[in-house]
């Protein structure tokens, strides 16, 4: 069967059909994949059935795994390059992976490093019984969203991205010699597509440059709501995949049952500096 491409109504996202990712994609097909990443920003393939080395395996059609920037004594598990999100506990009751339980605000994964991952993928393992949607906004559109002067305000601004991996709340300015942080972009031009996109979110967002403490928070919370949107909500079945982009997508998580077990691998693929859509 041929690949097949089906958009999913939004701005973003695409369910692509045909494509058995536990096996190496020809060049025509790998191609097409990445034609369709870039045209949809996150594509969704269902009923995979893929053991860890499929996993790990399942992306190079777009680039090479990146390392695992969280730190093993913040997560259960110790792989380089997959990663277990999930709450379920060991039987010495330590949680297996990481992530736990509960909501997550919207975030752009590893914007708090020099080179951020360009691809995020998460596969399907156990899932509860309700909830645990994985939500996903398009930055381009909500760089277009902006009101003119907010563009204005933001669009030569660099943005300070710090993850506090024991909080899942807004980052506390006063720690940051204890947490990993990077000066990004406000607005990045996507390297390929050259699609402008705003590059702020709740989660790890913690200041915008030459302002002054109470101007920056201001401008970020001005800025938060045009990027807190659903553009594409994610209802997980077993077997999903979805790999996405982290240049152009924020993802946030909803709440679950904390009784239920939830169990998703997740994968990156190496990224690059970023580039200001504003120099
Ligand atoms: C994540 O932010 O990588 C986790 C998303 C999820 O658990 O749905």
């Amino acid at each position: 069967m041929s690949m097949q491409t089906i958009p999913l109504g939004g701005s973003i996202g695409a369910e692509i059909c045909g494509v058995d990712l536990s096996r190496p994609v020809d060049s025509e097909t790998a191609e097409a994949l990445r034609d369709a990443w870039h045209r949809f920003a996150l594509l969704v393939f269902r009923d995979q059935a893929l053991d860890d080395g499929a996993l790990r395996r399942s992306a190079r059609w777009l680039g090479d795994a990146s390392t695992i920037s969280m730190p093993t004594d913040r997560r259960g598990d110790n792989d380089s390059a997959l990663a277990l999100v999930s709450n379920i506990l060991d039987a010495a009751g330590k949680p297996i992976g990481a992530l736990g339980d509960g909501d997550m605000w919207f975030h752009h994964d590893n914007s708090f490093t020099p080179e951020p991952d360009k691809a995020t993928f998460l596969y399907a393992v156990e899932l509860p019984s309700t909830g645990g949607d994985t939500l996903f906004g398009d930055c381009a559109a909500a760089w277009d969203a902006l009101p003119d002067d907010l563009k204005a305000d933001v669009q030569r601004r660099r943005v300070l991205q710090v993850y506090d991996y024991t909080v899942r709340e807004k980052p506390d300015l006063t720690r940051l010699d204890e947490t990993p942080h990077c000066w990004q972009p406000a607005v990045v031009e996507h390297p390929v597509t050259g699609r402008k996109a705003l590059y702020v979110d709740p989660l790890m967002s913690a200041a915008l440059d030459g302002l002054s403490e109470q101007a920056s928070r201001d401008l970020l919370e001005a800025l938060f709501p045009y990027i807190e949107r659903t553009d594409y909500r994610h209802q997980w079945r077993l077997g999903d995949y979805v790999i996405w982009d982290n240049r152009l997508t924020v993802h946030a998580r909803t709440d679950f049952p904390a009784t239920d077990r939830r169990l998703l691998k997740r994968g990156k693929i190496r990224g690059e500096t970023l580039t200001p859509a504003f120099p």
